[in-house]
């Protein structure tokens, strides 16, 4: 059997709807070593969400030093490549078959990671447990002059208990500009009420007053869910994703089938 490099010519496009994009290589076997960084970041620019298909896994030690090319990989205690499986008594929702409400990689953490890497291991499609990603940029592009007024003047504080390999306090602005391409993205995080979350979020909103904060938490969140926003992956064994964690947020529908989904994941600073 012999590996060759993909031609760009060789390479499927394929647009997702309402954004992102699937590269589909032919004969399965493809390494995404043999693209350059460059042209893969262009298209996870442009696309917010690129699907590879048809590209081999790589081991995890290989994934993390892989994404280095990338640039500086975030290190969590648990090591640099997180192993995202459903467990049966978990300490923390991530880990839960529930679902998860909309946020971005690595709130509490000292850097944000610019991208974040998913190669999928084992899954089974149809059984739910959607990755839901909602493109903050045309959240924002949507809203009229009032409303992006309002947004400019708010700051979110977040608050969560470490259970796992976060926690902590944080406070953003609502609005901050894309280091790519400039452009408004929205940093917000659905708060995660503690009777239903096994690693509750607390939301404090800094720039409005009481009663427009909880209207505003609730009308942010409906926006972000809408489905022009929202583009939901069905993961197939096999699938490498690439996704700009500074333009979306993103979340997970609950499963509704087997659990037993392996991803592995990487964020790049
Ligand atoms: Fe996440």
């Amino acid at each position: 059997m012999t590996t060759s490099i993909p031609s760009a010519a060789e390479l499927r496009h394929i647009p997702l709807r309402p954004f992102g994009r699937v590269v589909e290589a032919p004969g399965g076997n493809a390494r995404i070593g043999d693209i350059p960084v460059d042209t893969l970041a262009r298209w996870t620019e442009e696309s917010r969400v690129l699907v590879l298909r048809g590209f081999s896994l790589l081991g995890k030690q290989e994934f993390a030093d892989y994404c280095r090319r990338w640039g500086e990989v975030l290190k969590w205690e648990p090591g640099e490549v997180i192993d995202l499986v459903v467990e049966e008594n978990p300490r923390n929702y991530l880990f839960a078959s529930g679902d998860v409400p909309f946020h971005w990689d690595g709130a509490f953490v000292e850097a944000d990671p610019r991208y974040f890497f998913f190669q999928c291991l084992d899954a089974t499609a149809g059984a739910g447990g959607e990755t839901v990603f909602s493109d903050t940029t045309a959240v924002y592009r949507d809203a009229d002059p009032e409303l992006r007024d309002l947004w400019a003047r708010i700051s979110v504080t977040y608050t969560t208990e470490k259970m796992v390999h976060y926690g902590g306090e944080v406070t953003e602005r609502l609005v901050a500009q894309h280091p790519g391409t400039g452009v408004p993205v929205l940093r917000f995080a659905e708060p995660l009420d503690p009777a239903v979350y096994k690693n509750p979020v607390s939301v404090h909103v800094d720039g409005v007053d009481g009663a427009q904060a909880e209207e505003f938490i609730a009308s942010m969140a409906e926006r972000l869910h809408r489905p022009d926003y929202c583009y939901a992956h069905d993961w197939r064994r096999g699938d490498i994703v690439i996704a700009d964690n500074i333009a979306l947020v993103h979340g997970r529908n609950a499963f509704t089938g087997p659990t037993s989904r392996h991803l592995q994941r990487v964020e790049v600073i």
